[in-house]
């Protein structure tokens, strides 16, 4: 059996002591006789995996007890959608921070059924830094803005603005580090970086806001349906709620957030200071604004990008090509994400730059 260093941007690497649990409960889950993908999604067992996999959450979160956990299929992406259907009611208006590929989406969808004022955007520098400046309109229906921007590897390090409904699009820096759930009316995230595998889509949702659309929604659209029915309106992702379970248990025995958040600053500063301090790749991103979670690198040239890509995964650092808009390499650096496997790719990176400084010398 091979593993390798999956650096992929999601759905990403997972903690093998996860794997190697679903591994052992494959054909018995919990003194069942079944494994989880066989169980009926309205059985007492399944019912305390879920219980159990909401109750880790809130525990690791501390998310407080006005707020609603609910367990959504669609991807992230249905929550661009959902979002403004259920949360559009006065004024019809939401405000963007506009940050890239994410924002742009959230902004098309919300289109579709209310007014987008955009209060700060950094396209004009393409999306290499992220805004400082925004004019915040208190009576817009919420705000809506990208705590890690996946793409262009920029990532907010506090919520940037206040608002009485603020939604963060949080899918790929949840539970990476403590933050104050209270700040935000909607926090939503697809599991598949930080907390398991596709499939799943988790909404933490202030509970005065499901009840106050101005639109008739169909029932499947509708938070309030999923939150009185504790998730189980529907036959939910029940695999993946386990395995995002099983990943909230590896959380806690790893020292929770503020472990986790030491762990992955540590491997970011690690991996920025190689690159800074590198005569062949360089990184883009203003400074200060760098994703602790997504790291972009370039060597300047789409060649030397490509074979630099190729012989990384001959030393077994995967998943490391760019993303289609951005080009280059990126290194994602989820929880799951040892530090072994950023010492790896750093070693492979100076290989490289040895290897070609030596080739160039030789012309
Ligand atoms: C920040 C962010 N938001 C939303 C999405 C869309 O997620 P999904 O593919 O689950 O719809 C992604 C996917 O990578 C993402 O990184």
């Amino acid at each position: 059996m091979k593993r390798v260093y999956n650096f992929s941007a999601g759905p990403a690497t997972l903690p093998e002591s996860v794997l190697r649990r679903i591994q052992a409960e494959c054909l018995d889950v919990n003194h069942t006789g079944m494994s989880v993908m066989e169980m009926s999604h309205r059985s007492i067992p399944f019912e305390s995996i879920l219980d159990k996999t909401k109750q880790d959450l809130i525990e690791i979160m501390n998310i407080p007890s006005n707020y609603e956990v609910l367990f959504l299929q669609g991807g992230a992406s249905l929550q661009f959608t959902m979002i403004p259907m259920n949360l559009f009611k006065n004024s019809k208006t939401m405000d963007l921070i506009h940050t890239g590929v994410w924002s742009q989406k959230a902004l098309e969808e919300a289109s579709l059924f209310g007014k987008v004022n955009i209060i700060a955007s950094s396209e004009s520098s393409n999306f290499t830094e992220l805004p400082k400046e925004f004019n915040v309109n208190p009576d817009s229906d919420y705000l809506h803005y990208v705590s890690n921007n996946t793409v262009y590897c920029t990532q907010f390090k506090n919520s940037p603005v206040t608002h009485p409904v603020l939604v963060c699009d949080m899918s790929s820096d949840i539970c990476s580090k403590p933050i104050d759930v209270s700040q935000y009316g909607l926090i939503f995230a697809g599991a598949q970086k930080n907390l398991g595998i596709a499939g799943l889509t988790i909404v933490i949702i202030r509970k005065d806001l499901l009840d106050t659309k101005s639109l008739k929604l169909p029932k499947m659209l509708d938070y309030s349906v999923y939150a009185k029915n504790n998730s189980l309106y529907n036959t939910p992702s029940s695999f993946s709620i386990y395995v995002s379970g099983l990943v909230l248990e590896w959380i806690k025995e790893m020292g929770g957030l503020v472990k986790l958040e030491e762990l992955n600053n540590s491997k970011a500063n690690l991996l920025y200071n190689a690159i800074d301090h590198s005569k062949l790749f360089k990184n883009i991103i203003n400074k200060v604004d760098r994703s602790v979670m997504n790291v972009m690198f370039t060597t300047g040239s789409e060649d030397l990008d490509n074979q630099f890509i190729e012989y990384a995964e001959e030393q077994d650092c995967v998943g490391l090509r760019g993303h289609r808009i951005t080009k280059g390499c990126r290194a994602s650096l989820y929880n799951a994400m040892s530090m072994d496997g950023v010492l790896a790719l750093i070693q492979c990176m100076n290989d490289f730059e040895n290897i070609i400084i030596k080739e160039n010398t030789h012309v």
